[in-house]
């Protein structure tokens, strides 16, 4: 009884002083802005990215925030300024694209999702911040959370997929690993892009988007969500028109669901110029307008269209925006920079900037999460490799630190990277040919150097894939083959009748299936950041044994774009029995091929399915029970499974829990993700695995247009990926 007073009396107290330190910093923003002149408040939310004019603008409070200065003695000059010279000293929010590193820099956010190991995320993001925030970044635009189901988006590259679940996991993850325990290390995380980018027709950057509310809201939604619950204190809206409405001027988007619904009082930025755009999307006739826009629509800060700062004071003073409206704006604003404690210490140690980048711990979590995100397509037991000493190291990724660190990488420095060839240097005898120049080379007068010197080595290995700037923002691509004569020299490397394996370094899942059958082993690395020389070593060596699994479906063909795993059946779903065009029992005359969905030329099914990943051990699952065979609302579901390590390598498996509502009020996806672990077994261990599913976990945008677990059958299953394993049923009554 006494200790529940205590802790009764101890929880007032904590919220009482809570309460007590916010109201202190609500009075100090409420005294801040009823000193501040309209033109401040609309300086405050105006970012701007350098320039000449920038010390000026800043001195007289017409900036609130600055992007794309990452020198320490610099950004101390203008925030100098912005503190000792303007006219109320607010401090300048500093902000960056530290999307997978700062210096040190991880695999892109696919790789890492490829790892579904939140933890190592986490850990991922709280170095960057670490790193970030010694020199004076306070502020990363990033996690990226858009689904991207489409690999010719180039954008694909910097987030975790396809799934709404993984996404979700893995945003949350950043947004905690970046955030921190809110010190100084601490840097605001940005959730974006709201919403449904990563949908653009044919996967073309920037393009139009046809999402429907429902899609929204089962799909696009969950992510930032995520995001928000785990206190994302800012979110950029996207560049797309979905349904006719740029995001950037989309209130039912921002206002509705995101403030009203979600409950989210962060602040709320543009993407680079997505207020101005709208004047060619077609939704605004002028800057004036677009911003009225904007505004309208419930965004706090303008990412350089330079609107908010030229317009905002006559829309005003016509009174077609409120100057409340303004005020709640700015308040967002301040209360960020007092969240991060930047009225306090708003400079950066210059003398102890560089201590805390590289260091050692740093580099072994990105080697870690190079190890991990690296998938294991092929394998016919070349890897790993045994009794090769000489080895021929080819292809144009080999050597190349900064293709290596992939897209928005641009603190990483290509003298702290190490390559493939290096590392590999220390454990075999090396003989080295480029092979091809770069990824897009289409000459052949090396391919055929590193066609004979393969006759010399015990075995290849050949890194072929992309260079940084194939993918990324505004490079997509409509062909997904390997470039230039990337094929033909893996093709020719096979000729030499050695062993070949084959390292893939790309932005996204490249259409590979040609380049499969000319490889013993296939090792995916996306681009495995700055340890990637030394992970791949790891892994080709044995030291370390692949776990990645493929956090979006890899396509046999472009064509088949967008293809995704938890896509709805047709009326005509196919039943595995699809005759190809080739197929030679096709007469020429017939009429009917089929009647089932699928392609005549490449199929049904991807190359490799959702969550799919080799081990140098193998795995195998059996005794799939559930502890009841009926549920209702508010239960959890445990699920339990024997996971068997079969083969000869202590390795860790991806254990997937799928789910199927078999029927809906409306159609539901064939398969759904609802959890995964990463399990660690012993060679020849068994070990049981257990999962709880809450029930709620079920729900979703319903006919009735509300969020809800419909009664009826489901199916259940526990596997190594997203096409196998045997379900088991059960109901929700
Ligand atoms: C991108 C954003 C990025 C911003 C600032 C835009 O072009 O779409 O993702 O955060 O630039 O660099």
């Amino acid at each position: 009884m006494k200790k529940t007073i205590y802790f009764l009396a101890a929880a007032v107290l904590a919220l009482l002083s809570g309460c007590a330190a916010k109201d202190d910093t609500e009075k100090k923003i409420d005294s801040l802005v009823s000193k501040m002149t309209l033109h401040e408040k609309v300086g405050q939310m105006n970012q701007l990215s350098g320039g000449e004019w920038l010390a000026e603008a800043v001195e007289k409070g017409e900036v609130g925030s600055i992007l794309n200065c990452t020198d320490p003695a610099e950004l101390n000059r203008i925030q100098r300024i912005a503190v000792e010279k303007s006219r109320l000293g607010i401090p300048l929010l500093i902000a960056r694209d530290v999307i997978h590193g700062f210096k040190t820099i991880f695999p892109i956010p696919l790789g890492l999702a490829a790892t579904f190991d939140p933890e190592l995320v986490e850990k991922g993001a709280r170095i960057s911040a670490i790193e970030a925030s010694a020199s004076g970044i306070r502020w990363t635009f990033s996690p990226m959370l858009d689904i991207a189901r489409d690999p010719r988006w180039g954008r694909i590259a910097e987030g975790s997929g396809e799934d709404p679940f993984l996404d979700a996991i893995m945003g949350a993850a950043m947004v905690r690993g970046y955030q921190g325990d809110g010190d100084s290390t601490s840097i605001a995380a940005c959730i974006k892009h709201f919403v449904g980018y990563g949908a653009a027709e044919g996967g073309r950057d920037y393009n139009t988007t046809e999402i429907t509310e429902r899609s929204l809201r089962n799909v696009y939604f969950p992510a930032f969500k995520a995001g928000v619950d785990e206190g994302a204190m800012t979110l950029m809206t996207s560049f797309n028109a979905n349904d006719g409405i740029p995001s950037t001027g989309n209130k039912w988007l921002i206002k509705d669901i995101l403030r009203d619904e979600w409950g989210f009082d962060g602040l709320v930025v543009t993407d680079w110029n997505s207020a101005g755009e709208m004047i060619a999307h077609g939704f605004a006739k002028d800057l004036k307008e677009a911003t009225g826009k904007a505004l309208d629509a419930g965004v706090d800060m303008d990412m350089m269209s330079y609107g908010y700062i030229s317009f905002i004071e006559e829309l005003v003073k016509e009174k077609k925006i409120s100057e409340k409206q303004i005020d709640d704006a700015v308040r967002r604003i301040l209360r960020l920079k007092f969240k991060l404690g930047l009225f306090d210490n708003p400079y950066i140690d210059e003398q102890r900037a560089g201590e805390k980048l590289y260091a050692p711990e740093h580099l072994e979590a990105a080697k870690q999460s190079a190890v991990e995100s690296a998938i294991l397509l092929k394998n016919d037991g070349v890897l790993p490799f045994k009794g090769v000493n000489t080895l021929l190291v080819t292809g144009p990724l080999a050597d190349a630190p900064y293709e290596q660190l992939g897209t928005w990488a641009f603190d990483g420095e290509e003298s702290h990277t190490v390559t493939p060839l290096e590392a590999l240097k220390k454990e075999f005898n090396v003989i080295y040919e480029p092979g091809t120049e770069y990824s897009r080379d289409k000459g052949t007068a090396l391919v055929a150097r590193a066609r004979s010197a393969a006759a010399r080595a015990d075995a290849a290995v050949v890194f072929v894939g992309e260079e940084a700037i194939l993918s990324g923002e505004a490079h997509s691509l409509s062909d997904l083959n390997l470039q230039g004569a990337q094929s033909e020299l893996i093709a020719a490397v096979k000729q030499s009748g050695k062993k070949v394996v084959v390292v893939v370094i790309a932005g996204r899942p490249l259409t590979i299936g040609r380049d499969l059958e000319n490889c013993n082993a296939m090792l995916y690395s996306f681009h495995p950041g700055t340890m990637g020389g030394e992970a791949v070593a790891d892994l080709l060596t044995g030291k370390a044994v692949p776990s990645g699994k493929t956090p979006v479906t890899f396509l046999k063909d472009a064509g088949q774009a967008p293809f995704y795993y938890n896509h709805f059946n047709t009326g005509r779903p196919n039943n595995g029995t699809e005759t190809l065009l080739d197929d030679i029992s096709l007469k020429a005359g017939q009429t009917s091929l089929g009647c089932t969905s699928y392609y005549l030329d490449s199929g049904y099914g991807p190359l490799f399915p959702f969550g799919y990943g080799l081990s140098y051990t193998t795995f195998e699952y059996s005794g799939l029970t559930l502890d009841k065979m009926s549920y209702s609302n508010g239960d959890t579901i445990e699920a339990r499974v024997n996971l068997s390590n079969t083969g000869e390598y202590d390795a860790v498996e991806v254990a997937q829990l799928y789910v199927r509502d078999l029927v809906g009020s409306v159609v539901r996806p064939v398969k759904e993700l609802k959890g995964f672990q990463r399990v660690e077994m012993k060679a020849g261990e068994t070990k049981e695995v257990t999962f709880s599913l809450p029930v709620a976990d079920l729900a979703f945008w319903t006919l009735n247009d509300g969020y809800a677990v419909e009664k009826g059958d489901f199916q259940l299953w526990i596997a190594g990926d997203s096409a196998s394993g045997e379900p088991v049923s059960f109901s929700i009554d």
